[in-house]
């Protein structure tokens, strides 16, 4: 068994989750209806916020290690809570708005791996990695670096521009962009201190192209999950164990299955009540609860 991981009252603002509650179902998982804005599961060491990531408050202020998200890419994806096809405008000012709370949650050595395209082809060409980038900036988050996600994606293309004429020709790079940014120090002082990264992760992590393939949508049933490689990497990289990472756009709860493999704190939002049974599923098959 790993170290003893609570999340309690001492974590969330919440009210909800008490290690008596835990407890008091019997096992050391418990699970509500996901009704939104309800917690809709829980274990010692992992949490799911059934809410809107703009409404919550189930999350304290500077409490997050580490956020690991993947938000909407606005390429209309047809999510069942989520309009993912708005204007280039307002998606720029919806980033800034969730960006805003993630910034009030992490903690003052808190760090921010943000999964974004590099830049949007479909409807209108634009530099979403560029221009997410200096909304983070703009909020007061300080920039690491950026990794390439080279997703060995070889699928079939159909839109060429102008087909071998430089008339209008389509350049599309087929990666996608890990940005590292931090909130005030970049050295980390708080928590646990020990990392579980191994001598061979640091090495390959810390060179900036990962190559794996992404997630299938169909083994997971969520129209755009990431791998669970993703998070993991990003939290033994960026993180010690004990921490609390939180993913505020938790869809199927990779990250929180990568949270559970690795001895951390897992907190997701999600405002699909049906993405937050799946993510529920998923920990408890492949996580790995805190008894274990
Ligand atoms: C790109 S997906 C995240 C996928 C996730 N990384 C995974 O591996 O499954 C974005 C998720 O954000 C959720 N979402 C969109 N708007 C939201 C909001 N305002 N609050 C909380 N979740 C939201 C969508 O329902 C969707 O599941």
């Amino acid at each position: 068994m790993g170290e003893s991981l609570l999340i309690g009252p001492e974590f969330f603002f919440g009210r909800m989750i008490k290690r008596s509650s835990i407890q008091a179902a019997g096992e050391d998982y418990a699970r509500i209806g996901c009704v939104a804005g309800n917690f809709c599961y829980w274990d010692t060491r992992t949490a799911i916020i059934n809410e809107d990531v703009f409404a919550t408050k189930n999350v304290g202020a500077e409490s997050i290690d580490l956020v690991v998200t993947s938000p909407p890419y606005n390429v209309d994806i047809q999510y069942t809570s989520h309009n993912d096809k708005v204007t280039y405008g307002e998606y720029r000012e919806f980033s800034r708005a969730w960006m805003e709370r993630a910034f009030g949650w992490l903690k003052p050595d808190g760090r921010f791996c943000l999964n974004i395209p590099l830049d949007k082809n479909k409807g209108g060409q634009q530099s979403v990695g560029a221009d997410l980038t200096t909304i983070a900036k703009e909020i007061g988050f300080k920039y690491h670096s950026t990794i390439i996600w080279n997703e060995g994606n070889i699928s079939r293309r159909t839109a060429w521009g102008s087909w071998v004429s430089a008339s209008a020709p389509y350049v599309i790079a087929p990666v996608e962009l890990i940005v590292v940014l931090y909130k005030d120090s970049w050295k980390k002082t708080s928590g646990s201190r020990r990392s579980d990264i191994t001598r061979e992760e640091f090495l390959e992590w810390t060179n900036g192209l990962w190559t794996f393939n992404g997630e299938r949508k169909k083994r997971i049933g969520h129209p755009a999950p990431f791998p669970v490689e993703l998070p993991m990497r990003c939290m033994k990289l960026f993180s010690f164990t004990g921490d609390t990472v939180l993913d505020p756009f938790m869809g199927s709860g990779s990250t929180l299955v990568a949270a559970s493999r690795n001895n951390r704190k897992g907190i997701g939002i999600e405002i699909d009540p049906r993405y937050c049974e799946i993510a529920a599923d998923r920990i408890k098959r492949e996580g790995q609860p805190a008894h274990e």
